[in-house]
């Protein structure tokens, strides 16, 4: 049996301490559970994608954790397609690729294929095709393993055919080219992260996991109502041949903050980049 734990969304910086608090408590409780592999799916850092330092802290971090770690990323690591404040780039790409290695990566597990994508640059640019391409391929050639995908934003928020939700999940087009790829393969599982929400969606075969964040909540004012509670945690995967045992759990000792609280302070408004 082979045990994966995905954690999301600590944002953790060393200038910015509002969620570091909950580093110790998540750190204790991964070693509790001796996972073989923990997958962060992003949003790792406050500030990666502009400050060197928040992915140098975060990368040192993760590696105390002395387990294997795989990281997809986040919007505020590496920016994302389509914002004027954070568009992401090649350079900000680098920067998280240095830190915390690549940003698309597939581990073959037990009778399963995880992948890991890159969610951030869905909807533009030839990392995209790029991206594109290698998915294509780890998908055909998977073997009969069974698939599970590991991304930043969900593919959606209430249904597959809803219509663009801004900044809260996958843009309309690419997430038809994804769900089509997605039936295509019977992709079993898309864990994701972003939303900083506990939930599960199960439809047709596939099975949606919203990872909850271990850094803090959002509150109503700056997120609309959406599935699911807003509650901190990780999840664990239970890998044994073909079978695979989901399981979103509470860890003990984190502290529920509120983004709205400090959001003046932790995301103060930007400039929009030339
Ligand atoms: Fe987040
Ligand atoms: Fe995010």
């Amino acid at each position: 049996m082979v045990r994966v734990i995905q954690i999301s969304d600590t944002h953790l910086s060393p200038s910015k301490q509002h969620f570091e608090a909950n580093w110790a408590p998540l750190a204790h409780w991964i070693a509790q559970h001796k996972p073989d592999l923990v997958i962060h799916t992003g949003d790792v850092t406050i500030d990666g994608a502009d400050q060197e330092a928040d992915g140098a802290y975060c990368a040192t971090q993760l590696a105390s954790l002395g387990v294997p770690v795989l990281a997809v990323p986040g919007n505020h690591d590496v920016g994302e397609v389509g914002n004027p404040h954070q568009p992401v780039n090649d350079e900000r790409l680098d920067r998280f690729r240095g830190h915390f290695g690549d940003d698309r990566w597939l581990r073959d597990v037990e009778g399963w294929r995880l992948i890991g994508l890159n969610s951030m640059i869905f909807g533009g640019g030839p990392e995209e095709a790029l991206q594109t391409q290698w998915l294509e391929t780890a998908m055909a050639d998977a073997a009969g393993r069974r698939i599970a995908w590991f991304m930043h934003r969900p593919l959606f928020i209430e249904s597959p055919t809803e219509a663009d939700t801004g900044y809260w999940s996958v843009k309309p087009e690419p997430r038809r080219a994804l769900l089509d790829l997605l039936h295509r393969y019977r992709v079993k599982i898309v864990a994701s992260g972003h939303l900083h929400r506990w939930h599960e969606i199960r439809l047709n075969g596939t099975h949606y996991v919203w990872g909850p964040a271990a850094s803090f909540l959002v509150g109503e004012k700056l997120a609309p109502p959406m599935g699911g509670t807003a509650r901190l945690g990780a999840v664990i995967y239970d890998i044994d041949g073909e079978s695979i045992e989901v399981n979103i759990r509470p860890v003990a000792g984190l502290t529920d903050y509120w983004i709205d609280d400090v959001v003046h302070e932790v995301y103060p408004p930007r400039e929009a980049e030339a």
